[in-house]
């Protein structure tokens, strides 16, 4: 889909759809959507008139200009109150508004930038976030089945003076950079277990490595071997899918060795191995490698912006299945830190595969480390499927997750570590044990993962609640959301030297 700026009067546009926005409790629409209203011999001002439009958030009017202008349709959208709106919301009523005009037939749309008289950082984050609504809310996986729509072509955001140009013109590039990272993410999250093996993912990590320039490595079952990951290696063993350690390099900064490590949970399906799940939901578990499809993705990203920061990414990939080769419950594995894990539940799999990548990552230097993964079903009883549990060793690193989060959308809430919560992990027959008991399971998920970093800056974000979306909603579309993408990117950004988050 092109996303194109143009100068001139939305009231003249040749589109299919001309997109108004209102905010709540205002009587006369004003700047550019006034000469839509003219247009119309004052529909948009009379149907507010006669409370048929309130302008309430993401509230969709449409109302047909029968020649009156070159569009067919004019789409008016509520913002809700003027003084809530915000960047987020701007986002989501985006997204709204697109999958309501593709419903209706429309190829070819014209919208505003939002909150135009807000001067021009205002105009500049609120086109950003206006394409990545778009782009993310337009989203499918559609792969192995023909959608029900047809796509929307183009959207033309139109300026009302010919300086905005060159600022919508780089908002729209920073906005389709983000958005497409996380449109990839969501494709890998989507995919089968049985297309999206750890090889597969090896292969994407592959692609994006050469289509941006990064370092790509790959280790193998016999390279884990040696270099002592024997919990990555516990959890491979039930499957005859080979495991996968995946690490992709960004060096944007030449003049240090200063490397900041991006880990993601692989499991590429989640069947909890001999401590098998139930069957209902279990399909969901092809879904277990959203964590390591946000690191990738979000690298590719980064490469494109150069920002002067390294990153890489690290990513260990492997199935968990039962069977006769199976890890079972009272195993115990070496992690290549040199700790010993009691194993007493096979699906608590996730810190495992961690627990060699973190060591892995603490070896070659990176710091800070930021982990995402889909890791407790408790944490997503503790907050809920849309925000994601921050726990963290480091304040200021900590602080700077929660506000790029702020930034980006998308939602995060900070768990506590409280050391007391270790003596639930301690095992009598060797270092550590994988699970807790039923409270704080999130908690202890992280305690164990803490025990692998050191005295490393580390983050750790349970994203197992908001992998997945249940419905179409703002942004987000039924299934994988792509979470943490946009974050992650933010935050390198954030981080390097030459420039400010986008
Ligand atoms: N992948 C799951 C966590 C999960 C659950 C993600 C639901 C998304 C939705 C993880 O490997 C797991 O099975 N965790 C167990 C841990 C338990 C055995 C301590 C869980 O949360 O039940
Ligand atoms: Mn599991
Ligand atoms: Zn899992």
């Amino acid at each position: 889909m092109k996303i194109e700026v143009v100068v001139g009067d939305i009231a003249k546009i040749e589109a299919d759809a001309v997109v108004a926005d209102v905010f709540e409790g205002v009587e006369k629409p004003g700047g550019a959507i006034a000469a839509v209203d003219k247009a119309l011999d004052g529909a948009i001002s009379s149907l507010i008139g006669r409370g048929e439009i309130k302008g309430k958030f993401e509230e969709i009017s449409v109302v047909h200009t029968l020649g009156k202008m070159p569009a067919r349709i004019v789409a008016i959208v509520g913002l809700g109150k003027r003084q809530d709106l915000n960047v987020d919301k701007i986002r989501r009523v985006t997204g709204q508004f697109c999958r309501a005009l593709r419903k209706l037939n429309c190829r070819k749309i014209a919208a505003l930038p939002h909150v135009i008289d807000m001067g021009d950082i205002r105009l500049e984050a609120s086109t950003k976030a206006m394409t990545e609504g778009a782009l993310l809310g337009l989203y499918g996986f559609t792969k192995y089945k023909k959608p029900e729509y047809e796509d929307i072509d183009k959207i033309l955001v139109v300026a009302t003076e010919a300086k905005e140009v060159p600022i919508l013109e780089r908002a729209i590039h920073n906005g389709r950079l983000l958005a497409e990272a996380t449109n990839l993410a969501r494709d890998m999250v989507n995919e089968p277990a049985n297309y999206m093996t750890p090889s597969q993912m090896a292969e994407i990590a592959r692609e994006i490595a050469s289509k941006h320039n990064l370092e790509f490595k790959l280790f193998d079952r016999e390279d884990m071997e040696a270099m002592g990951m024997g919990a990555l290696l516990g959890v491979a063993k039930g499957s005859n899918q080979p495991p996968k350690l995946i690490t992709l390099a960004y060096k944007g900064d030449k003049q240090t060795e200063k490397t900041m490590g991006i880990l993601g949970k692989g499991i590429t399906f989640d069947s909890g191995g001999i401590s098998i799940k139930p069957s209902e939901g279990m399909d969901e578990m092809k879904g277990d490698m959203a964590g390591a499809a946000a690191v990738m993705t979000a690298l590719g990203a980064i490469a494109q912006l150069e920002p002067k920061i390294n990153v890489t990414a690290v990513i260990p990939a492997t199935e968990n299945l039962p069977s006769g080769t199976a890890l079972k419950p009272g195993d115990i594995l070496k992690a290549m830190n040199g700790k010993t894990i009691e194993v007493i539940s096979t699906d608590a799999e996730g810190r495992l595969i961690l627990a060699d990548a973190l060591s892995y990552a603490v070896k070659q230097g990176f710091s800070p480390l930021i982990d995402l993964a889909t890791l407790t079903g408790a944490c997503r009883v503790a907050l809920g499927l849309l925000c994601s549990g921050v726990f963290g060793n480091d304040r200021d690193l900590i602080d700077k997750v929660l506000k790029a989060g702020e930034r980006t959308g998308e939602k995060m809430w900070q768990m506590p570590m409280a050391e007391e919560y270790k003596e639930q992990i301690k095992s009598e027959i060797a270092d550590i044990k994988n699970t807790g008991n039923r409270y704080g399971g999130a908690i202890t998920a992280a305690l164990f993962l803490a025990e692998f970093v050191g005295n490393t800056p580390w983050i750790h974000l349970d994203i197992a609640g908001p992998r997945l979306s249940s419905k179409d909603s703002g942004y987000l579309v039924k299934g994988a959301t792509g979470f943490g993408v946009r974050t992650l990117i933010e935050l390198a950004l954030g981080e390097a030297k030459n420039r400010e988050a986008i």
